[in-house]
């Protein structure tokens, strides 16, 4: 069986295991897990942020993350399919008292123009007072859409004037640095706050860090045990970490070429492809999703019209031609 269901499906490498029983470790609720420390330096060095945090989930870090910014009753704005609207279960709304309302883009692109109708400076006890923008580079639900760095740093330009904060969910920025070359620090310099993934293309098997100001990592630390996400001898995840740093971020190239191999394989233009995600439009999804398991490929539906494909770390140039054939004559 050959897995296009997500790139959170991949195992730890053999070398990836080695580096994490090798790990030095200690209490990271006390602040004493030198892998921890390293990998929280090391990733906040490479967005040009002052501090990281380690946590669980992508999820987390981005409640952890938009709450930093947003107060409770106020709201941010996204795009209507982006992972913290669609797909985070109304956490922002449940643990943080946040609402949010959205703009519609098909490639999850940012709307200037949307955007400064959409936006609500502080208007008394009339209106919701918007505190922050969120935007998702790549985009996940948008077929992995990579949002250019010029619209970013005019986002930026927007809600410094609006007097907002943004908010990135890079779960899969490490895609969009590579496909395009604009470097993690660019992608850093246009978002007050962030959140990462090592758990997606780069192959780790658990992490995801929040980054921002020392201020505001240091209050994230405090939610983040109040919400159950204090570990204690997590070196051993964050050892896997950067060895995923080391030596998975490079080959998320071959991700991508695979991706525009099975793109053309199902009728999508690879031009639309910019990283390791293909949406394919079927009408007959559900159908497809069956079809495609029994000829040996998983892909996921992810609406009622649309198949998914995510290329990664476990998925071989042999692998994904073989799906390629396999997808095609369906
Ligand atoms: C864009 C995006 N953000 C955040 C997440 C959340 O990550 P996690 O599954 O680790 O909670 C995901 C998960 O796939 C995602 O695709």
């Amino acid at each position: 069986m050959i897995d296009l269901r997500s790139d959170t499906l991949t195992r730890p490498t053999e070398a990836m295991r080695q580096a994490m029983a090798r790990a030095e470790v200690g209490d990271d609720v006390y602040g004493e897990d030198p892998t921890v420390l390293a990998l929280e330096e090391r990733v906040a060095q490479l967005f040009g942020h002052e501090a990281a945090l380690f946590m669980p989930t992508g999820s987390m870090a981005n409640v952890l993350a938009v709450r930093a910014l947003v107060q409770p009753g106020q709201e941010v704005i996204c795009e209507a399919s982006a992972h913290i609207a669609r797909a985070e279960l109304g956490a922002h709304a449940a643990y943080s008292g946040i609402t949010m309302r959205t703009w519609f883009h098909p490639r999850g692109q940012v709307d200037l123009a949307m955007l400064r109708q959409m936006h609500a400076p502080d208007l008394g006890p009339f209106f919701v007072r918007t505190a922050a923008i969120s935007v998702e580079c790549t985009h996940n639900f948008a077929g992995g859409a990579v949002l250019p760095i010029e619209d970013l740093r005019d986002l930026r330009e927007l809600a410094t004037a609006a007097g907002s904060s943004v908010h990135m969910d890079g779960a899969r920025i490490w895609n969009a640095h590579v496909a395009t070359g604009t470097p993690l620090a660019e992608y850093g310099a246009v978002a007050d706050v962030m959140a990462v993934c090592l758990s997606k293309g780069l192959g780790a098997p658990v992490g995801s860090l929040t980054l921002g100001s020392a201020d505001v990592i240091a209050e994230a630390r405090v939610w983040r045990k109040r919400m159950g996400g204090g570990m204690r001898q997590v070196g051993i995840l964050a050892a896997a970490g950067l060895h995923a740093l080391d030596h998975h971020l490079e080959r998320l190239a071959d991700d991508h070429a695979h991706a525009r191999l099975l793109a053309e394989a199902c009728g999508v233009d690879p031009e639309g492809v910019d990283t390791n995600i293909v949406v394919v439009p079927r009408t007959d999804a559900a159908d497809f999703v069956v079809r495609a398991a029994e000829a040996g490929v998983r892909v996921s539906m992810v609406g009622p019209t649309t198949v998914r494909l995510v290329t990664h770390l476990d998925v071989t140039r042999e692998d994904a031609e073989k799906a390629a054939a396999a997808l095609s004559a369906l």
